[in-house]
């Protein structure tokens, strides 16, 4: 395992960071225990959750996934040993389950907080993360954004101030965004700069074959500023195992949550395919190159891999001793320009 400096922190992550979302509803608290045994045996020292975990998440089951991790912190004594992140959840018309409003209020925020650190029985997280933005833009799948018309008001000053109280109380260590795009990335580095008050250290974006649109502003920021990008989604959503090809099998994401859809239009298979055909000529499986491709980019600090069980969680962490050669990454560019960034 390599690890690697959580940007202007003193944390060091490994690069390989375990996704969690599927605990607590495809996963069970004892599958959960073996996927965090499994990932800390093999070097994996971080972890990434959310307070509305686990996915296909309703009232009953909202939090499942904390509670899993706390239940096996507590058990295996590790959490000092872990760098802990985790996430409030944003405005959400079909989540009003979770709090009322979800907004970034002061209020709402340390609600949030106090919930995680039970849930997950600790006393800090390492890395406190918006889920997704208050304003309305483009995020899970939307395309563009064309106006600015919603209610939200800047108050990413404020926002930034209650985690500086947070972080002196010793609740947080650290934050960062997620579905973030150019706009908002500066905007937190200019009101942190501005008022002297804490800066993001992370965005957790999608990134994979599939959906390359970091690429597009977000890396050249990520790079100069130095904010790290965990990559979320890089096999989208297992599309890029190459499994749905022939059909999608029951027991899989999309044929469990039928709904729950980003990479399934008629381009991603089309190109899924190509890249399967390549992956197959070099000796790889198409999940290796996928996720050697991620891993492989400089502007990504860790890559968030998930798995519903011991045998794709295995799979996905071998991935990361593969190296692509420049021809390779050529032809993987040769594949990109025939159909760019399918999934949006
Ligand atoms: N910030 C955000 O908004 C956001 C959004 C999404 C994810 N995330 C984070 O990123 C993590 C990973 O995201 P993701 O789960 O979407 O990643 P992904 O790698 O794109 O998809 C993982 C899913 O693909 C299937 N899979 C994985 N490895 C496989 C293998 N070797 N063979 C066959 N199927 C395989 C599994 O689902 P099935 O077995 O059910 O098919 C697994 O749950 C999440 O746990 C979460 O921590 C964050």
């Amino acid at each position: 395992m390599r690890y690697t400096k959580l940007p202007n922190t003193d944390l060091e992550v490994s690069e390989i960071c375990l996704g969690t979302m599927t605990f607590g509803n495809q996963n069970t608290e004892a599958e959960a225990h073996l996927q965090m045994d499994y990932a800390f045996e093999r070097g994996i020292n971080f972890f990434d959750t959310a307070e509305m975990y686990p996915i296909g998440g309703n009232e009953h089951i909202f939090g499942s996934t904390e509670r899993h991790i706390g239940s096996w912190f507590k058990k295996s004594g590790k959490r000092d040993q872990v760098v802990l992140a985790t996430k409030i959840a944003g405005p959400n018309r079909g989540m009003g389950y979770i709090r009322q409003p979800l907004d970034f209020s002061k209020k709402s925020i340390h609600e949030a907080v106090d919930l995680s650190l039970k849930n997950l029985q600790t006393d800090y997280i390492d890395l406190y993360q918006m889920h997704w933005p208050e304003r309305v833009m483009n995020m899970f799948g939307k395309r563009g954004v064309t106006e600015t018309d919603n209610q939200w008001q800047d108050n990413i000053a404020e926002v930034l101030t209650t985690y500086d109280g947070l972080i002196k109380e010793g609740k947080i260590k650290h934050i960062g965004v997620s579905n973030e795009n150019p706009w908002g990335v500066m905007k937190f580095l200019s009101e942190s700069e501005k008022h002297g008050l804490p800066r993001i250290a992370t965005i957790q974006n999608p990134y994979s074959l599939l959906n390359r649109l970091f690429e597009v502003g977000l890396s050249e920021i990520c790079m100069r500023e130095n904010v790290g990008l965990m990559a979320y989604s890089p096999l989208g959503f297992g599309f890029l195992t190459g499994k749905y090809l022939e059909g999608t099998p029951a027991n899989s994401r999309m044929g469990t949550f039928p709904n729950f859809i980003r990479y399934t239009n008629e381009n991603c298979y089309k190109v899924t395919r190509l890249y399967q055909e390549l992956a197959h000529s070099l000796g790889l499986t198409l999940t290796e190159m996928a996720l050697a491709f991620v891993h492989h980019q400089k502007f990504v600090t860790s890559t968030i891999i998930g798995a519903t069980n011991l045998d794709q969680l295995e799979e996905n962490i071998n991935a990361f001793d593969v190296r692509l050669t420049d021809d390779v990454l050529k032809q993987i560019e040769r594949i990109q320009e025939t159909i760019p960034n399918p999934a949006p």
